[in-house]
């Protein structure tokens, strides 16, 4: 059967950076250390004042399709996911092939648009859509254009201010892919939680450790559930194990959590067994607490042994290149994870076509979901054009008193009059609202 998966993918980044262990741990009285070593973060990306999750969605959906040769009437089907939509209504899609549309010379008007909602995960779930629509042949040729955009802000003095970014990333889902193909297997790990939620509202109303707590539960179901369909996963099936990254730090957990899992019962658990001992089982404790206890202890052990420390060096580190330099994009985090992989494994020279991903995502309030995507032949060229380490060496540096500037820009309820910290160019910029207060956007050259 012909694969059908992602077959180019294009990355863009808010226009301004801030960086945390220096700028803003400084000004909040912190060690610098809590974002460098513990979240894992060095910087976070901000929308300049002319940039919103339109323009950053458009940004890279026409770079992709110029790269591609793409004209709209490829184009079948145009899903964004996003969790900072500031329409109830009019999906955000239709305001970016509205702007595609100023420099292409046809139109989308064939196209079905729409909107996903899912928090984070759902940019994995229009991938999926798109695929189930390849699938079922209902395509006519035409390729899906996926764009997964978000301004991801919180409260001023909320936690999560530590983890916020802004940007996007268009993928285009065709059959025959030049980059991955998708798995049919999945498992999902999907229950109703109450961790991180907008009930219309701007920021997030977040209970961050919880939000971690149900991350990793979440997780273990969906990979368990992925086993149950796909057979028992091994350290030696995947090249890199690309996991929604709302923080290096959070993939530093489910990476240590996987690996307990996925050597189970295996030659390498006999083998740690010499140096920490075999994880334990709940039948040998006379209580849940002191297995627990006893988890928490193999874990600790786990961690410093030269076998995990080298997994995660070669599967999970390489994935988490361009977060700790963004932060959180929401949506776009497990798909920035994933290009950082094989970024990495262009630079590299790594030649792995018909090797296995192992891709995680997850979305609060709560789903994970897993499935395996194979590497195509022309995933190399794809990747090294994608130039997301030139744009954020470009960002613009805020100071803190510029930060607070920016965040007022784009919180819905202040209304306040900065000046663009950037000038765009060859970019699409928000240029205010129209009559019935829809936000309108000019392409500037
Ligand atoms: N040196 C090294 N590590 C340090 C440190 C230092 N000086 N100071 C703190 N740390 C570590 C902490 O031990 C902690 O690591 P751990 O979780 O492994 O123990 C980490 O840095 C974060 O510190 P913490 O004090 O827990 O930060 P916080 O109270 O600001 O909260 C979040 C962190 C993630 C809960 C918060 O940023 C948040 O709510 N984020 C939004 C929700 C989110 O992203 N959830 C993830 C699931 S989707």
């Amino acid at each position: 059967m012909t694969a059908v998966g992602i077959d180019a993918i294009e990355i863009w980044s808010g226009n301004l950076k801030l960086d945390l262990p220096e700028t803003f741990a400084s000004v909040k009285g912190e060690d610098p250390d809590k974002y460098r070593k513990g979240l894992g973060l060095e910087a976070s990306s901000f929308p300049d004042v002319y940039e919103d999750i339109v323009t950053m969605g458009a940004n890279a959906s026409k770079r992709l399709m110029e790269r591609k040769g793409l004209e709209p009437d490829d184009i079948g089907r145009i899903d964004v996911a996003t969790e900072s939509a500031f329409d109830h209504s009019k999906p955000v899609s239709t305001y970016i092939a509205g702007c595609l549309e100023q420099v292409f010379e046809d139109d989308f008007r064939h196209a079905n648009k729409g909107e996903r909602k899912f928090a984070c995960v759902s940019g994995t779930q229009a991938v999926d859509d798109a695929y189930n629509w390849i699938r079922a042949g209902r395509n006519r040729d035409r390729a899906a254009l996926v764009v997964a955009t978000d301004t991801a802000l919180y409260e001023r003095g909320d936690p999560g201010e530590a983890t916020q970014g802004a940007g996007a990333v268009a993928m285009l889902i065709d059959e025959d892919p030049d980059v991955l193909g998708l798995s049919d297997e999945q498992g999902f790990g999907s229950m109703d939680e109450t961790d991180f939620l907008k009930p219309n509202q701007q920021f997030p109303s977040v209970d961050g450790k919880r939000s971690v707590q149900v991350y990793l539960s979440r997780m273990r179901e969906a990979l368990e559930d992925y086993e149950s369909v796909a057979g028992r996963v091994y350290e030696e099936d995947f090249a890199y194990a690309p996991f929604h990254t709302p923080f290096p730090g959070m993939v530093r957990k489910a990476g240590l959590l996987a690996y307990r899992h996925i050597t189970r019962n295996t030659d390498i658990e006999d083998q740690l067994a010499e140096e920490i001992g075999r994880q334990p089982r709940e039948e040998e404790y006379d209580s849940h607490d002191e297995y627990e206890e006893a988890i928490r202890e193999y874990m600790d052990a786990l961690k410093g042994t030269e076998r995990y420390r080298s997994w995660y060096a070669d599967v999970i580190e390489p994935t988490l290149t361009i977060s700790s330099q963004v932060g959180n994009w929401y949506t776009g985090s497990v798909h920035i994870a994933r290009a950082s992989a094989l970024m990495t494994a262009a630079d590299e020279d790594r030649n792995f076509e018909g090797e296995s991903l192992l891709v995680a995502s997850y979305g609060s309030g709560a789903q994970a979901e897993i499935h395996a995507e194979t590497i195509q032949s022309g995933w190399k060229e794809e990747i090294e054009a994608i130039d997301i380490d030139q744009q954020l060496e470009n960002r613009y540096d805020l100071t803190f008193e510029e930060y607070e500037q920016i965040h007022n820009v784009h919180d819905l309820d202040k209304d306040v009059e900065v000046d663009a910290f950037t000038q765009p160019e060859g970019e699409f910029a928000f240029t205010g609202w129209g009559r019935m207060n829809e936000r309108k956007y000019e392409y500037v050259e």
